[in-house]
């Protein structure tokens, strides 16, 4: 039997988080790909992946990349990259990619649709024609959406776009960053519990990781008020969940529209009887079209990378 050359093999690539069957079709093109359960079904193969692609919130678990000592490229399909050890990829040489730009609409979208639906109690109204209850019993009154003061947590692409969408609805638009970006007709507040405060609803937009966690505490909350609606499309570690969920039930924050969790995929119970809360389960970029974008950003920068390219789109490395 012939002997296969190293340089005549495909690179394995662990795939930590399944994609639509047509990218990993196309991941198959690129490499042999090895779906990852745990690291004791991995086994001895661990010593010869070269590649991993997956999720946002997946990440690559600190002690799956430290088994991994071929690892050249993990490719995430999604922007958050507070799931993987930046550190020590860049320590050992490892290649980070993200999908920046094919997302960004998608996020501020369904941002605009958790707003809208917690003001305008969809979900409720909904539930209450299906039930038959129309014309039975009454359903209080909504509140208005247009003309509120929003305020934005985090001003990168996706906060951005979500302020653009602001003007459709005559919405005043002032933003918490770490650092004020001078943009024309968006407002910089250096302190987040000032700008929920002057809020009617806050959109958190900004990324996960250390730097941000539980910014969104009971201070915060309490500013934003009885009145005020927060609404999360970034990570769930930017709320403090156990302050929110007193904060609903005791009136002391209007209402909430989640996307994102501290415990993917568990969402606090509690929250599941309250009428002023809108869930979502980590949907946010969850389009066919959009998903089909992500995962060819992924299949190509692996593809980039396996063929001795650079990477499409890499994420700075941290020192
Ligand atoms: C995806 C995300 O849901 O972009 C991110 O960081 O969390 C989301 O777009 C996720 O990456 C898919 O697993």
């Amino acid at each position: 039997m012939m002997m296969m050359k190293e340089d005549d093999m495909k690179p394995e690539i662990l795939l930590i988080e399944r994609m639509m069957p047509e990218i990993e079709a196309g991941l198959r093109e690129v490499g042999e790909v090895i779906p990852f359960s745990t690291l004791d079904d991995l086994g001895a193969r661990a010593s010869h992946i070269r590649g991993i692609a997956t999720g946002g919130v997946t990440g690559v678990p600190r002690d799956v990349m430290d088994a991994l000592p071929a690892l050249e490229v993990i490719a995430i399909n999604g922007i958050g990259t507070d799931a993987v050890d930046l550190k020590e990829a860049a320590r050992r040489g490892i290649g980070v990619t993200t999908t920046p730009g094919v997302l960004t609409d998608d996020v501020a979208d369904l941002a605009w649709a958790l707003l809208l639906a917690a003001k305008r109690q969809l979900v409720v109204s909904d539930s209450y024609v299906r039930a038959g209850k129309w014309g039975k019993e009454s359903l209080p009154l909504a509140h208005k959406a247009s003309g509120c003061a929003l305020g934005i947590v985090g001003m990168g692409q996706v906060g951005r776009a979500i302020a653009r969408r602001a003007a459709g609805f005559d919405m005043s638009v002032a933003y918490y960053d770490l650092r004020n970006q001078d943009l024309d007709g968006l407002r910089y507040v250096e302190n987040l519990t000032a700008l929920a405060a002057e809020s009617d609803i806050l959109v958190i937009a900004a990324s996960g990781g250390p730097q941000s966690r539980h910014i969104v505490n009971r201070e915060v909350m309490d500013a934003l008020g009885p009145d005020g609606l927060l609404v999360n499309v970034a990570r769930g570690s930017l709320v403090d969940e156990e302050a929110l969920v007193p904060a609903l039930r005791e009136g002391r924050l209007g209402g909430a529209a989640l996307d994102v969790f501290e415990r993917e995929p568990h969402a606090p119970e509690a929250l599941f009887s309250m009428e002023n809360v809108v869930l979502q389960p980590h949907r946010a970029s969850a389009t066919v079209e959009t998903r089909v974008k992500m995962g060819r950003l992924v299949v190509d920068n692996l593809a980039a990378h396996f063929s001795g390219q650079s990477l499409l789109t890499p994420v700075p490395v941290v020192k």
